[in-house]
């Protein structure tokens, strides 16, 4: 049977979806625990190699606290993600059954995800001293982001759904000598979104053909501030773990290893979550979008993320 190209696209998202679909219990945790004597976030996400004053079991430590924020955050960016995805569904409901599929499909995904980062931060939890604290509160966020246009919000969640599939392909898999749970958690979760990130395409760009040009180019100022909001709680996020990462490392840092303690958690944070994104399919799509003098704004809101 020929489809259209979109119908197409939409009915193979959702084919990848039934093979992917995971089980929290049955297929990711499988009655293990986290291996506290391995690293959690890979050195090519957590960049604590660079800090050279620590020693291997304190660079360890600086993966796990880090590696535990990284679930949290995801626990947090699925909560807009899944009410923005079931929202838009709603263009579909009358309309192409498999875009409407797919999407459900998505969303329920997404609710499953963050059940399954509430289970590993607690879990995580049993196995660290008190005194983590993840700040940013879901649906304070959520109500935020989902203020802002649809364009604006689909542009975000495909930002963030591309690097969750580079950082898995590129860091993660790569890495063998990550705790075993922690990476499965990342590969069942890499599995379920190479399927959102091809949905995002395809709905922003539907997106994209309503607007007119002074929408989108408010649409554009629009992602722009949603991308100073994510690195508002990089930087709120990242001193709380330096923070607890220096109360319980048990023994004491001169206050310039302190200072770059914090520089190196925030500057590995906005790694993972912007610099990281803003290369290659992300750049791809967004530039079929804009214009020069948009690209340009946005160019110029980043640069001082970027180093
Ligand atoms: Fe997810
Ligand atoms: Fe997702």
């Amino acid at each position: 049977m020929l489809m259209p190209t979109a119908t197409a696209r939409y009915a193979k998202a959702i084919e990848n979806s039934k093979r992917m679909r995971f089980d929290i219990d049955r297929d990711v945790i499988r009655g293990r625990q986290f291996d506290f004597t391995k690293k959690f976030l890979p050195d090519g996400l957590s960049k604590v190699d660079r800090l050279v004053f620590l020693n291997a079991a304190e660079q360890r430590l600086l993966s796990q606290i880090q590696g535990r924020s990284y679930a949290n955050i995801f626990g947090l960016v699925e909560r807009f993600i899944a009410a923005k995805v079931l929202e838009i569904s709603r263009d579909h409901w009358f309309g192409d059954q498999k875009a409407l599929e797919a999407l459900v499909r998505f969303g329920d995904e997404e609710i499953k995800h963050q059940e399954m980062f509430r289970r590993i931060e607690s879990m995580v939890a049993a196995g660290m001293p008190a005194g983590y604290s993840f700040l940013p509160e879901p649906n304070a966020v959520a109500s935020v982001v989902l203020g802002k246009s649809t364009w604006a919000v689909l542009g975000l969640t495909c930002f963030i759904e591309l690097f969750v599939l580079a950082h898995y392909r590129e860091s993660i898999d790569r890495d063998s000598n990550l705790s075993e749970l922690w990476k499965d958690v990342f590969l069942h979760h890499w599995r379920e979104e190479s399927q959102h990130a091809i949905l995002d395409e395809l709905e922003w760009v539907r997106e994209d053909a309503k607007l007119t040009p002074a929408e989108r180019d408010r649409a554009v100022n629009e992602l722009i501030e949603l991308v100073g909001a994510v690195d508002g709680i990089l930087q709120m996020q990242s001193e709380a773990d330096a923070d607890y990462f220096l109360k319980i490392a048990g023994r004491a840092f001169s206050s310039g290893e302190a200072a770059e303690l914090r520089a190196g958690v925030l500057a590995a944070y906005r790694w993972q979550y912007i610099v990281s994104g803003v290369q290659g399919r992300f750049s791809e799509i967004l530039g079929r979008m804009i214009d020069a003098a948009q690209n340009e704004r946005i160019g110029a809101a980043l640069a001082p993320l970027m180093q």
